[in-house]
């Protein structure tokens, strides 16, 4: 069995697909990628089937990476489906909250800066309408965000819990 964990923004076009790809990147390198799978969704339609957002493929170019993925909405049923759900900001936070109308996964959802060790931002700002310096801030803030994050669901009883083969 494997630990779900889904990184939520607005648009999934910068801040979630890049936090998904980086943890993707994490996992591989920690040799955990049978036992911790990422995805991710946006709390709007807007960009529904879309790649990622060229600005931030830019910067996670510069950091080596290549992201991957196609925009899709989020839906209530990801929330029993996932273990942890990252939200990037209080916004979409309580967007995903909402969709929880009996109150039953709310533990399940967390601020992904809650898990940075380097950097005090407690939300991943929103680049989308600002210049390309905020879109490779925020693949340092995910880098840092994410780090913490495999930490924390490594020691974690529910990660421990589930039966790895
Ligand atoms: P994301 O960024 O939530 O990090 O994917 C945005 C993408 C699109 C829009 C806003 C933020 N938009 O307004 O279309």
């Amino acid at each position: 069995m494997t630990y779900k964990l889904l990184f939520v923004c607005l648009g999934n076009i910068c801040r979630s697909p890049s936090a998904e790809n980086i943890m993707n990147h994490l996992i591989k390198e920690a040799g955990l990628e049978d036992k911790i799978v990422c995805d991710s969704s946006g709390t709007s339609g807007y960009h529904i089937g879309a790649p990622p957002d060229e600005r931030m493929n830019l910067a996670a170019n510069k950091r080596g990476l290549e992201l991957q993925g196609k925009a899709r909405r989020l839906k209530p049923v990801d929330l029993q489906r996932f273990d942890l759900i990252l939200a990037m900001d209080r916004e979409n936070y309580q967007d995903i909250v909402y969709l929880d109308r009996e109150g039953k996964h709310e533990d399940k959802v967390r601020l992904l800066c809650d898990f940075a060790t380097q950097k005090t931002d407690r939300e991943v700002p929103d680049p989308y309408y600002g210049g390309q310096d905020g879109f490779d801030y925020v693949i340092d803030l995910l880098f840092d965000s994410c780090a913490g994050l495999l930490d924390y669901v490594v020691s974690s009883p529910e990660y421990q819990a589930k039966p790895h083969r």
